[in-house]
């Protein structure tokens, strides 16, 4: 098995709910730059350069690249000195990223160490999907829409289950404008001219997805 595993899909598309499952099994550190940016966030230690460049989030845009270098970079160096493999996880949205990820890599030997996994769904889907998630606030667990009436609280450590802020209409349609399938085409391109792309079909069960994210991983 490779030791960086880049989860690619639209927003929706099972990446975290996947990511999470990887992680657990294989023991990999997950980094999803979308946590990252939400617990920067909170943080009270924020930069001023920092704040201002997380307000594209809030409005489902891209937030500028050399943030998600800076938290990402730093999060992969630090599960690789641990001797662990990662699981990117919406780590690379644009060409421009998947291209300096790569670099990255290579500078740590680490070219040949890299499978990409898309999670495919249309992007119909991701409105769906998103407008009726809810995750809990304290550890992120993901809650599956069917699950949600049954769970006042997180199952897994009793926190509060809200809606993500970035999970309404509005917003939610945009992400998909910015990060749906036809901003993921030439990033497929990218990594399938280097022979690392592998795709999965989205649309099946959580663990029919897992199965096959599995078989594409190993
Ligand atoms: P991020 O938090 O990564 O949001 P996202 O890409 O929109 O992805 P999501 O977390 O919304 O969805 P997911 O694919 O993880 O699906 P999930 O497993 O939750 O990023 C947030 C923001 O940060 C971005 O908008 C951007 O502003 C910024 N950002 C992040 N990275 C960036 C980067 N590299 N560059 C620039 N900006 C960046 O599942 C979704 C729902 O579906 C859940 O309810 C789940 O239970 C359900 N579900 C999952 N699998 C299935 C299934 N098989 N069947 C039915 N339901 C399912």
């Amino acid at each position: 098995m490779k030791k960086i595993i880049i989860f690619l899909g639209p927003p929706g598309s099972g990446k975290g709910t996947q990511a999470k499952k990887l992680v657990e099994k294989f023991g990999f550190g997950h980094i999803s730059t979308g946590d990252l940016l939400r617990e920067l966030q909170k943080s009270h230690m924020i930069a001023p350069d920092e704040q201002e460049a997380l307000e594209a989030m809030k409005h489902g845009k891209l937030v500028p690249d050399w943030l998600i270098y800076r938290l990402a970079f730093k999060a992969i160096e630090s599960n690789l000195e641990k001797g662990k493999g990662v699981v990117l996880d919406g780590a690379i949205r644009t060409v421009e990223q998947a291209d300096a990820y790569q670099q990255f890599f290579s500078q740590k030997s680490l070219e040949n160490e890299v499978c990409v996994v898309e999670v495919c769904i249309p992007d119909s889907e991701s409105l769906n999907r998103l407008t009726q998630r809810r995750v809990c606030s304290r550890c992120g667990e993901i809650i599956l829409p069917g699950d949600a009436a049954r769970y006042l609280v997180c199952p897994k450590c009793s926190g509060e289950i809200v809606t993500r802020s970035d999970d309404n209409e509005a917003i939610i349609k945009q992400r998909i404008l910015v990060q749906g399938n036809d901003a993921i085409e030439p990033i497929r391109n990218f990594y399938t001219h280097l022979d690392i792309y592998k795709k999965v079909d989205g649309m099946q069960s959580v663990e029919g997805v897992e199965a096959d994210v599995e078989k594409a991983v190993c």
